[in-house]
């Protein structure tokens, strides 16, 4: 969902004091072959969290070399019983291939339809852009999942993390009343999020 480049490439310059919309080129005498490649997804993300899941990015912000080229990927471990909370990309659809385990990938539409399926290695699927989607590990072992963005910097947000962990937290009468729960379940979940 990003625009197109206006030049061959422009590795970005992430120390720049001035950004417009996205980051400026660092100089072309000073791009070398490193630029243009990324081993920051070889390595296994840490599972040992709430959701037993790591999302590592290979964004603009971890790869440079993406700017303006209006594309990046992760990389997604999941461990036994873990999962790849409900979240959303506001600027990018998503597509990803399974390389390990089996993994129930989701996501529901505007109009709040739910379609699922349950994938093996080498199945593949997409997300349009915008929707809450998941990838929950529904296998016995570690699940692995690569994804692919047409942004160059997706953002990602999580549902239950933006709604009971944000900064400063959202009043609970409003969050009783969305979910139609009393403030105890409220101030349970938010305790959860650190908020
Ligand atoms: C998976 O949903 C990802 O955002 O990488
Ligand atoms: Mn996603």
């Amino acid at each position: 969902a990003d625009s197109d480049p206006l030049q061959d490439f422009c590795i970005a310059d992430l120390n720049a004091t001035v950004i417009v919309n996205g980051f400026p080129c660092k100089p072309a005498s000073a791009v070398t072959s490193d630029d243009f490649f990324f081993d920051g997804l070889s390595k296994e993300g840490s599972t040992a969290n709430i959701f037993g899941s790591s999302v590592t990015r290979g964004n603009v912000l971890s790869f440079p070399g993406v700017n303006t080229l209006g594309i990046s990927m992760n990389r997604v471990d999941i461990a036994p019983g873990g999962m790849n909370a409900p979240h959303w990309h506001p600027r990018s659809s998503e597509s990803g291939v399974v390389i390990q385990g089996r993994v129930l990938v989701g996501f529901m539409t505007t109009g709040n339809v739910f379609y699922s399926k349950n994938l093996t290695v080498g199945q593949m699927f997409v997300i349009p852009i915008g929707l809450v989607h998941f990838q929950q590990n529904i296998g016995e072992e570690k699940a692995l999942l690569f994804t692919a963005f047409n942004s160059q910097n997706p953002g990602s947000v999580v549902a239950s993390v933006n709604l009971f962990g944000s900064t400063p937290s959202i009043p609970n009468d409003v969050l009783t009343k969305a979910f139609q729960v009393d403030a105890n379940v409220v101030n349970g979940i938010k305790s959860k999020f650190g908020s």
